[in-house]
């Protein structure tokens, strides 16, 4: 069976900055609030004429840069995002924007979990021989979908773009992975349709309606995301026959600087160990782990042959762990 290399990293540049500071002219906030209770001091925002579909089309071009792979070489798009140009999917957006004219191209959606999924669900292509090159994205525009006059959650979210290149090798570098869902949770944080029933002819009518902006019990996401994110580590260390002492990065999905440090406590990585970059970004949902992995792949922190545990959580609620080694 083919293994899965890792093999390119990239993420979009967004030059709009938005401030804590910034922010508390907008709602009733403070810097000294947002950034003691999370962690984060800035967001990027994407700018008007952004789309989606431009914003992860840029990251791919640079995760297949860096592993130095043609566009046409590549055989499939998986474009995780919850936020897309079009409720057809932008993944197909994305393939002509790159040129990547052979690939087959598709959206997958898990909120904060996609990337997590995406790669999971890539590796299993590559695997089974489908495929030998696929590009995994992941991003998001959340601040389209932000109600921003709502501090309760206006001050979490950034808009954000990832990716990574994965290809057919011998060695097998997706070591383990666990992915979970609980729909009898979904209440908790939503971005849900709402329809208003508009007569159509007699005694038939069509629901129509647009999609509301997020609504989230930000204490409940933090109770799941504790309890549940290390359970599903060791779940995905487990079927990689390693232990959390084998962690050399945990790329956790970057919700909360207080959860982070919550569930490294509990699996007893040290705070080096943790990658972290929610204070200049906030939540990019499906963005945050890729951006996060670019961002300390170029850094030098990350090297080939490290043993990195991702895990994304949100929105479904949906959960997941993938434990990869880099190259
Ligand atoms: N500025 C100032 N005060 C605020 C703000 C703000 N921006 N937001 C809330 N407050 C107030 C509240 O009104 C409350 O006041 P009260 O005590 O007078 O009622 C007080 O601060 C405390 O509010 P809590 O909600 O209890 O604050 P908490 O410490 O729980 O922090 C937070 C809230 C940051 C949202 C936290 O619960 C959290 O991070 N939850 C997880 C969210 C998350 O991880 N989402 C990820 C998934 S996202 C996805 O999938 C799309």
């Amino acid at each position: 069976m083919p293994g899965v290399a890792l093999v390119g990293s990239g993420s979009a540049r967004l030059p709009g900055t938005l401030t804590n500071d910034d922010l508390s002219r907008v709602v009733d906030t403070t810097d000294e609030w947002i950034s003691t209770r999370t962690g984060i001091r800035a967001r990027h925002l994407a700018a008007p004429e952004e789309s989606l579909a431009s914003l992860a089309a840029q990251a791919g071009r640079a995760a297949l840069e860096m592993a130095q792979i043609a566009p046409e070489a590549v055989d499939m798009i998986l474009l995780a995002t919850s936020t897309p140009d079009d409720l057809f999917g932008s993944a197909g957006q994305v393939q002509a924007e790159l040129g990547a004219s052979r690939a087959v191209a598709f959206d997958l959606t898990a909120a904060c979990s996609g990337f997590v999924f995406a790669l999971v669900t890539a590796a299993q292509y590559i695997r089974t021989g489908a495929f030998q090159t696929v590009l995994v994205i992941g991003a998001d525009v959340l601040s389209r979908w932000t109600d921003w006059s709502d501090r309760t959650t206006c001050v979490l979210f950034g808009d954000g773009a990832g990716a990574v290149v994965l290809k057919a090798s011998e060695q097998d570098n997706l070591l383990g992975f666990q992915l979970c869902s609980d729909g009898s949770m979904n209440g908790v944080l939503r971005l849900p349709y709402q329809a208003q029933s508009a007569p159509l002819t007699e005694g038939i009518a069509v629901q129509q309606g647009t999609f509301t902006p997020i609504t989230m019990n930000g204490r409940e996401v933090y109770k799941f995301a504790v309890s549940r994110v290390p359970e599903v580590i060791e779940k995905a260390l487990f079927r990689a026959n390693l232990t959390t002492a084998d962690i050399d990065w945990l790329i956790l999905h970057q919700a909360n600087q207080r959860i982070l440090d919550a569930v490294a406590q509990r699996l007893k990585v040290p705070s080096e160990r943790v990658v972290s970059n929610m204070a200049q970004h906030g939540n990019t949902s499906a963005a945050s782990v890729p951006l996060a992995l670019d961002e300390a792949v170029r850094a030098g922190y990350i090297k080939p042959g490290d043993t990195i545990a991702t895990a994304g959580f949100g929105a479904g609620l949906t959960w997941g762990s993938a434990i990869v080694k880099w190259g």
